[in-house]
């Protein structure tokens, strides 16, 4: 009795070590520790009886140390590269300390690792002023201390801003304790539990309804080294096709044809920018994944040569479940395939949803994902560019899928408990493979709603069936920050909301936000009123066109930032507490939906009907970006917010790169502007150019170059260009923001000297409006100094004297 049910780890017996583990025995359990080459440890304890389980859906990439323990009488020591791992021996328990002995996280003394059932929980101690982020597509606030989440990928039609849990899983948080941030990825796909000290103030916990107690263990001393190594371990958000940037609209549905079409021709006679139609579930013949209505689509191949003749790419929608019908081809050959989901007796599990009865597809059997990911290639040649993976949780009416239902999961022969939360993403896994096989030079669009870790690699997320109202238009923010901190750095919401009719202010103050999310879409619900851009009046027209005209000149900018994505795992959007986690006005509710949106600007999601709203900057000095007034950070202050503008700041020695405005994204902008915004620290920007559609850029078919300023020396440096790929620009602008002294140029303050070739100095007097309303001058800077350069390949210096 007492506390035996909980079968806590109990005493060292003896272990085992050999070159890259080292496993120590209980009476009833084991215990392994791994070293990676990152710096991270992984902690796997199983029963006794159990043997070590080392597939993972999520973890594609971990090599191990050569393992070194200390023994002494109490306990062993592990020390990896910063991080020193102290184990009790009796009971065995495990605290993690910095190289200065400082207390980073640790087992709960009486509790540990327990087992009730086939129920695993690590217990570990909560400490005061202990904060957690992340947990991927989790509501709620920035701060999840005093929340509990569930890990069981759902479908939460109209979710609250507390719902959880909704559609996608990431069992990755970020937690700070003595202001030492650490990651933990607890390594199991079953239903897991967190407890981030809610309901009790001893501890927070992580739990597993079934499978092994396994997680890595992440120490560096910055948020985004934690996050390198996490997406080192799952994998990286690759570069996206160039398209998938610029503005994509949706709704639920667009049909038929012309109707598509006149959609498509708004956009260009109107001249709001954009990329991407979806057709939602109505294209298809009674919802038949991989049918095309011949009424409402008698000729798809046409309709989507027309859209391409617009600039527009066409994303379809792609669920999983398969109409149960003979006769309909994908059914009667994934019959005769035998991919779907079976019943312990063999036969096919049948579930409802948009086709009637359905089989499901087993997508975490190698040979299934092939089977469906074939499908695609009929499309694509159509004429389609992306994919949209929905209901992928996977979502039946009811909601109740059994668990009995058997999954292949790569030959480890498993039920519904380990598979449902891996489902999308394997799901997705197939879209993607399906696409690259069918098209391999080309870089796939997908697009899902259900994940795991791990989907970064195939996918951008998007935050589902989200309500028009205000708290979800900041929870908007919140989630794809969070998302982004836990390794997704593609994702977004639905612009405008999906439930219920947006207002006119709201949907100004969302296509503001979404302009600065690295997945933009408008969409909305059967039945909705019109959500286009032009569908809320002239004036929310007006403000959605600055906007996304807005979006398509920062593009470069943008693209960079995926660059950059790409190679280290960095969001596109990055909550302030990735830098700050030390100021507390970050975690302030009243703060805590801003972000950063690439590495200089800081954007404030700012609710509707509100004059003006109170922001916090962080330390430095901040540019407005629509005036260039500039604000000392390390404050909070009011800042108005007219309908037309949502607070927007540059930090200081900020970088920011812009092209001519173009109205899609295969149309050409050969004019690039660089912004430099004066500030006391270094800085640079790496500009990143490619193809924008294939994999080339593995073979240095990209143009790299780095920007850089230097305060001290006054100078402006761009590298010289780097790979084989020509730039897509001919000529550019620097713009230098809050050089006081340059604003008489005319007066010969200053001077320009060109260290490697001669340049003209053209009109030294504009104004920079982001949004290039030049009959608004008031609100513009009136003197912004400028000089324009060729752009060529070759290292260009300037001093600013
Ligand atoms: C789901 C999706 C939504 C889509 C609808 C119809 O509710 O989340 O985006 O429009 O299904 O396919």
């Amino acid at each position: 009795m007492g506390m035996s049910h909980y079968n806590s780890i109990s005493g060292y017996l003896n272990h085992e070590i050999n070159a890259t583990s080292i496993i120590f025995f209980t009476d009833k359990q084991k215990l392994r520790i791994q070293l990676l080459t990152t710096g991270a440890f992984r902690i796997t304890a199983i029963k006794k009886e159990d043997s070590f389980f080392d597939f993972s859906y999520a973890v594609i990439h971990q090599k191990f140390d050569v393992i070194n323990v200390n023994e002494s009488k109490e306990s062993f020591r592990i020390k990896h590269q910063n991080t020193v791992l102290i184990i009790d021996k009796n009971p065995m328990r495990l605290s993690f300390f910095n190289e200065n002995g400082i207390l980073i996280n640790a087992d709960e003394k009486a509790f540990g690792i327990a087992w009730d059932g086939e129920e695993v929980t690590n217990y570990k101690q909560l400490n005061d002023g202990e904060i957690f982020l992340g947990l991927g597509e989790k509501a709620g606030n920035l701060n999840r201390r005093g929340s509990y989440y569930t890990n069981w990928n759902t479908d939460a039609f109209g979710y609250g801003v507390d719902s959880d849990p909704i559609y996608a899983s990431i069992p990755f948080f970020i937690g700070i304790n003595n202001q030492l941030p650490y990651g933990i990825f607890f390594n199991n796909s079953s239903k897991t539990n967190f407890n981030f000290g809610c309901s009790n103030n001893r501890f927070s916990f992580f739990q597993a309804e079934k499978g092994q107690l396994d997680y890595y263990f992440f120490h560096k001393t910055s948020i985004p080294e934690i996050i390198e190594d996490y997406t080192e371990l799952t994998g990286r958000t690759e570069l996206p096709p160039m398209w998938s940037l610029g503005y994509q609209q949706c709704r639920y549905s667009y049909y038929p044809d012309k109707e598509v079409l006149s959609v498509a021709q708004n956009f260009r006679d109107r001249n709001i920018p954009a990329d991407v139609i979806y057709l939602d579930i109505h294209y298809m013949q009674n919802y038949k994944v991989f049918t095309w209505n011949n009424e409402r689509f008698p000729n798809p191949e046409l309709m989507l040569k027309k859209l391409k003749s617009l600039g527009f790419k066409v994303v379809l929608i792609v669920d999983p479940g398969v109409k149960v019908e003979a006769g309909y081809e994908v059914y009667d050959d994934g019959i005769k395939h035998d991919v779907f989901a079976k019943y312990p007796d063999g036969t096919n599990f049948s579930g409802e949803v948009w086709p009637g009865w359905c089989h499901f597809p087993d997508f975490t059997k190698p040979k299934t994902r092939d089977w469906f990911g074939k499908f695609y290639e009929k499309h694509l040649d159509e004429g389609v560019s992306g994919f949209w993976n929905d209901m992928n949780e996977p979502a039946l009416w009811g909601q109740k899928f059994p668990n009995l239902v058997e999954f292949d999961y790569e030959g480890y022969a498993t039920n519904f408990k380990l598979a449902r939360n891996v489902y999308g993403l394997n799901m997705c896994r197939s879209t993607y493979e399906g696409n690259k096989k069918a098209r391999p030079k080309n870089r796939p669009f997908v697009l899902t709603r259900s994940g795991f870790s791990g989907i970064q690699r195939y996918a951008a997320v998007w935050t589902g069936d989200n309500t028009a109202s205000e708290e979800h238009l900041l929870l908007a923010a919140r989630l794809v920050n969070s998302l982004g901190i836990s390794g997704v750095a593609n994702a977004g919401t639905d612009v405008g909301g999906f439930v219920g009719e947006c207002s006119i202010e709201l949907y100004a103050r969302w296509i503001a936000l979404g302009a600065f999310t690295p997945f933009f879409r408008g969409h909305t619900m059967i039945n909705s009123r019109d959500t286009e851009p032009w569908a809320f009046g002239e004036e929310a027209e007006e403000i959605s066109r600055n906007y996304i005209n807005l979006r398509y000149r920062l593009l470069p900018y943008l693209y960079s930032a995926f660059y950059e994505a790409s190679k280290t795992g960095l969001p596109i959007n990055k909550t302030l507490a990735m830098y700050h986690f030390q100021q507390e006005e970050v975690f302030d509710t009243r703060f805590q939906n801003q972000f950063y949106f690439g590495k200089s600007i800081l954007v404030c999601p700012a609710l509707p009907n509100k004059e003006a709203i109170k922001v916090y900057l962080p330390e430095g000095k901040w540019y407005d970006l629509f005036n260039d007034n500039i604000f000392d950070g390390n404050s909070t202050f009011y800042h108005e917010t007219p309908i037309d503008k949502i607070p927007i700041f540059v930090k200081e020695s900020g970088i920011i790169v812009m092209q001519k405005l173009i109205q899609n994204t295969e149309e050409k902008a050969e004019k690039l502007e660089i912004h430099i915004y004066n500030g006391t620290s270094n800085n640079s920007f790496e500009l990143y150019e490619d193809d924008g559609k294939s994999y080339e850029y593995e073979n240095k078919h990209f143009n790299k170059r780095n920007i850089s300023w230097n305060p001290i020396l006054k100078t402006i440096e761009i590298s010289e260009a780097e790979g084989s790929f020509e730039s897509s620009y001919k000529s550019c602008k620097v713009y230098l923001h809050g050089f006081e002294n340059l604003s008489h140029i005319e007066n010969k303050n200053v001077q320009f000297k060109l260290n490697y070739r001669d340049y003209n100095f053209v009109d030294p007097i504009s104004n920079f409006d982001p949004f290039e309303k030049r009959e608004d001058k008031s609100k513009t800077v009136e003197k912004l100094p400028y000089f324009d350069i060729n752009w060529e390949k070759n290292k260009m210096k300037f001093s600013i004297i």
